[in-house]
């Protein structure tokens, strides 16, 4: 695998991979690799030619400094996973190199960018869009590979590729989870293993949302109720909204794909999670 620092280096292996007709996938991460990204790079290399990793810790996208400083960091570690799993290229940039001077673009896409973590994190999905559009304008990938884990990161990705003309297939990947039903998520490093155990709460309270026949208000209430009974867990949202659209909806009736997506703060620190659920 190679590793590569400079934008001029990735285009030009990657002109070299696509003059011999290979196909790219390209995973976009900010490091900290676990079993999440593990399976997006896989999934990449079984339907590519060529797999790039970039690892980038992207500044713009933290709207809380807070939360960049203590991100973790772990390089070496990331680029022994992703050749494990079959990545041709780590692509691991310095901030300079991808913002030489500041990004000044916005980027607006209602109302897939302005709800829950876009009203939460003001400048995230902005963030999220000037430094994807940049890793797509250097690599000019076949497939972009995305978890689901953050649902509405897709949902706000799809709407730039179409805007901006990419000519790229995005692909969802499924959540991984850990044993305990807790989403993977570099953040979970950050959990004492008292707090790893209560943040598998979540997605069992959610789960069982799905059983109980409820309307959806009463649903959301539910899952509001019951997390929120935890001592150290603190729903930040929980909104049931179309899969597509991320618009709010008020009856099973009203899309053809709906999810519940949750942010929930949790332990002392506190950590911030995110998950989601489909109902349909
Ligand atoms: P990061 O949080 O590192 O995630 C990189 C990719 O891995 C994202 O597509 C994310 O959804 C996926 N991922 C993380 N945990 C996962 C899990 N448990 N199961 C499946 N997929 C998982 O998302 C970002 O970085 C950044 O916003 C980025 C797109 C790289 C732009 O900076």
């Amino acid at each position: 695998m190679l590793v590569i620092h400079t934008i001029a280096e990735l285009q030009s292996v990657l002109q070299t991979e696509r003059q011999k007709g290979h196909t790219i996938g390209f995973v976009p991460t900010m490091g900290a690799l676990h079993e999440g990204h593990a399976s997006l790079i896989r999934r990449s290399a079984s339907e590519n030619d060529v797999t790039v990793v970039s690892i980038f810790l992207n500044p713009t996208q933290f709207n809380d400094k807070k939360d960049l400083e203590r991100y973790p960091r772990t390089l070496e570690a990331d680029c022994r996973l992703s050749e494990q799993c079959g990545a041709y290229i780590a692509f691991a940039p310095s901030v300079q190199e991808v913002y030489p001077e500041p990004d000044t673009r916005t980027f607006s896409y209602p109302p897939t960018d302005c709800v829950m973590e876009g009203a939460m994190r003001p400048g995230h999905f902005n963030g999220v869009c000037q430094v994807v559009s940049k890793l797509l304008t250097y690599t000019n990938p076949d497939r972009l590979y995305l978890g689901e884990k953050d649902y509405q990161q897709i949902a706000v990705i799809k709407r730039m590729v179409a805007d901006l003309g990419f000519k790229v297939q995005i692909v969802p990947c499924p959540v991984i989870r850990e044993e305990s039903g807790l989403a993977r998520s570099s953040r979970n490093t950050l959990l004492t293993a008292d707090e790893r155990a209560l943040a598998a709460n979540i997605y069992r309270v959610m789960k069982d949302s799905l059983t109980l026949g409820y309307d959806v208000q009463q649903t959301h209430d539910y899952v509001v109720e019951h997390i929120n009974a935890f001592d150290g867990l603190e729903v930040q949202y929980f909104s049931i909204v179309d899969g597509d659209t991320l618009a709010d909806v008020a009856s099973w009736d009203d899309a053809d794909s709906i999810v519940g997506c949750i942010t929930v703060f949790c332990g002392s620190k506190p950590i911030r999670l995110i998950d989601h659920i489909r109902y349909k």
